[in-house]
């Protein structure tokens, strides 16, 4: 036969990305404890409230891998969805960082820092490599984080 079939012609070496949408509800308080209360407020404005304010954090994972020629996929969503469920979102959601999540005792829970741990949590995901994750904490602001990978950043 000359023509191959549909999975069997795709390049095995072909990379493709997929990306994965999650939400979560959270609450966190800017403070950082080796700064005066006055430094904090300055810093931290409103956001420095010792009761704390809540987000409707988006997450966005995205992973990369070769196109399975079996599945002509390159990691499976059920796979993906379990993996962040158990290692972000079981601990994030209707938590308060500041006081739930043990990484954010000593560290500022600022979407910067937030992008980071996700991503360290997420960095051992099996199926397919991690490229970044981007957080949105409002409609208004999003960080991303790549870790090495920093060809995923726009400059
Ligand atoms: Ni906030």
């Amino acid at each position: 036969m000359a023509l191959a079939s549909n999975t069997s012609s795709v390049d095995p070496g072909v990379k493709v990305e997929l990306g994965r949408r999650y939400r979560f509800s959270a609450s966190h308080r800017l403070h950082n404890a080796s700064l005066s209360e006055a430094a904090n407020h300055e810093i931290y404005g409103k956001c420095n409230n010792p009761h704390g304010h809540g987000h409707n954090y988006i997450l966005e994972v995205t992973v990369s891998g070769p196109v399975d020629t079996a599945t002509g996929m390159i990691a499976n969503l059920a796979d993906l969805d379990a993996f962040v469920e158990r290692q972000v979102l079981n601990d994030y959601d209707h938590k308060s960082f500041n006081e739930d999540v043990p990484a954010f005792r000593n560290v500022v829970p600022t979407t910067e820092n937030l992008c980071i741990d996700i991503f360290q949590r997420l960095k051992t995901f099996p199926v397919a490599k991690l490229e970044r994750i981007r957080v949105e904490e409002t409609g208004n602001n999003s960080f991303e984080y790549a870790g090495d990978n920093t060809e995923g950043i726009q400059p």
